[in-house]
């Protein structure tokens, strides 16, 4: 099994290179995170962005599994197949996904209190994507919640009724104000809790395993990134699920025996959406024309991303944390014609000591940047990586000896096509 993962606070492009390298194989897996992702994939000049499908869905012979770790909203589901049979008429999505039976359901209760925490000054503002993500995972460690298979059982209407009932209870007393009625939610819920029941659910962690036992060939899409991780991210600024190598082999139920080539995704600069410490962040003008150049709002919320220069020490300890193989780096594009680019080679930490190597960020360190060259490329004509300017093999080649990784795939631009390969 191979697996693909950001390394950096997410939306690095993984969507991207996952729809062009599956057909390199049988089953795309996501192993954590549910609606909270938001994976873009360009098609014939149209974009789509995923939600919680695999990014394997437009390879007709691919099974996209949609795994144990993660956590289902069948609201968001029903509208996110119903969104991709617009976007390309061909797509047989029962056909081609297959969900684990131990996924945990999102209740729309779970949205509701996401909403309300966040809006709520007794609690810390996370800046999530108001997704229920955090409300799923805790019940699930709570051993209090539903879990897709449960969707099949006699007294499923009962028991989620009452969760339902409960929930919306506490956001009453709590007085939440903006508040739909608890039968409309509910509704809606069942409804798309039928229509969940025209998929194949089964037990994922034994289709994969027999695959794997026949020889096909697995590629696990991480959603989030490693900063977002729940134990190694930058806590509490995170998600709540594991978006790391090891997250892939739990969340799936594959032994770490099976693992194969870990692509680690990253920008070429960093960004971020919601709250959290970010040393690197451009405050500047400079940091608002890239997020323009790059397009850089949020996939799944809109929100404008912060943009700040590559961090280094951030980037070591992703690819240390995930035994990365592969590095590839997106968005070259973005800085074409920037006269000089800064690298974030290590933090001074408030005693005046330096890390290179570091997933505890706080607000008070200072980045120590090392300036480089820009570089002016015509990428939309580029062939191989030969053609690249001087100054962008320069600064691939600081990376690579710097994370002691090769830089496989160089990605140009959002297109399917926009993309070196290097070695
Ligand atoms: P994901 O969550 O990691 O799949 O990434 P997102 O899809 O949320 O965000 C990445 C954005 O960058 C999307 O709009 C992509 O279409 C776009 N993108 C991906 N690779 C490149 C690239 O190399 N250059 C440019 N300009 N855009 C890219
Ligand atoms: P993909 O897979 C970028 C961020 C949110 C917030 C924090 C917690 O597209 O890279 P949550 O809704 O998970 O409880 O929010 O995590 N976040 C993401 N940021 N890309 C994502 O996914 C994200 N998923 C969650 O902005 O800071
Ligand atoms: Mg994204």
């Amino acid at each position: 099994m191979d697996i693909v993962l950001g390394l950096q606070w997410g939306d690095e492009g993984k969507g991207k290179f996952i729809d062009l390298i599956s057909e390199n194989y049988d089953i795309t897996a996501r192993f954590n995170g549910g609606a909270n992702a938001g994976h873009s994939i360009e098609r014939n000049g149209k974009r789509i962005t995923l939600k919680m499908i695999p990014s394997g869905i437009f390879m007709k012979e691919v099974q996209n599994v949609i795994g144990t770790g993660t956590v289902l909203d069948p609201v968001s589901f029903k509208k996110e197949i119903l969104n991709l049979q617009l976007f390309d008429h061909t797509i047989q999505p029962e056909k081609n996904i297959i969900i684990s039976k131990k996924a945990h359901l999102v209740m729309p209760t779970h949205k509701l209190l996401d909403i309300f925490m966040e809006e709520n000054p007794e609690y810390t503002t996370i800046g999530t994507t108001k997704n229920g993500i955090a409300q799923a995972y805790s019940n699930k460690i709570l051993r209090q919640n539903l879990r897709v298979g449960d969707i099949w059982s006699p007294d499923f209407q009962s028991r989620a009724q009452h969760i339902l009932y409960r929930d919306y209870k506490m956001l009453e007393d709590g007085g939440m104000i903006v508040l739909p009625a608890l039968e409309e939610i509910s509704k809606e819920f069942f409804d798309a809790v039928d229509f969940l029941k025209k998929f194949t659910c089964t037990e994922t962690e034994i289709y994969l395993n027999n695959a794997l036992s026949k020889g096909k060939r697995i590629l696990a899409e991480g959603s989030q990134a490693t900063m977002l991780d729940i134990d190694h991210g930058t806590y509490p600024y995170v998600t709540s699920s594991s978006t790391t190598a090891a997250g892939a082999c739990s969340g799936l139920g594959i032994s770490p025996k099976k693992m194969g080539e870990i692509y680690g995704i990253a920008k070429a600069y960093c960004t971020r959406v919601g709250n959290g410490a970010f040393p690197t962040e451009l405050l500047d003008e400079f940091g608002d024309d890239l997020r323009m150049k790059g397009n850089e709002f949020g996939s799944n919320t809109g929100r404008p991303r912060r943009i700040g220069w590559l961090d280094l020490p951030a980037l070591k300890y992703a690819v240390m944390i995930n035994g990365v193989t592969q590095l590839v780096l997106t968005k070259a594009d973005v800085l074409n014609g920037v006269k000089s680019v800064a690298v974030c080679t290590h933090y001074e930490l408030e005693d005046g000591s330096l890390e290179t190597v570091s997933g505890t960020l706080s607000e008070n360190i200072r980045p120590v940047l090392k300036w480089m060259n820009g570089w002016s490329a015509d990428f939309v004509n580029m062939k191989s990586g030969s053609e690249l300017p001087e100054e962008l093999k320069e600064f691939l080649s600081f990376l690579e000896a710097a994370l002691e990784i090769p830089v496989t795939y160089l990605s140009t631009g959002p297109g399917r096509e926009q993309i070196l390969k290097m070695k």
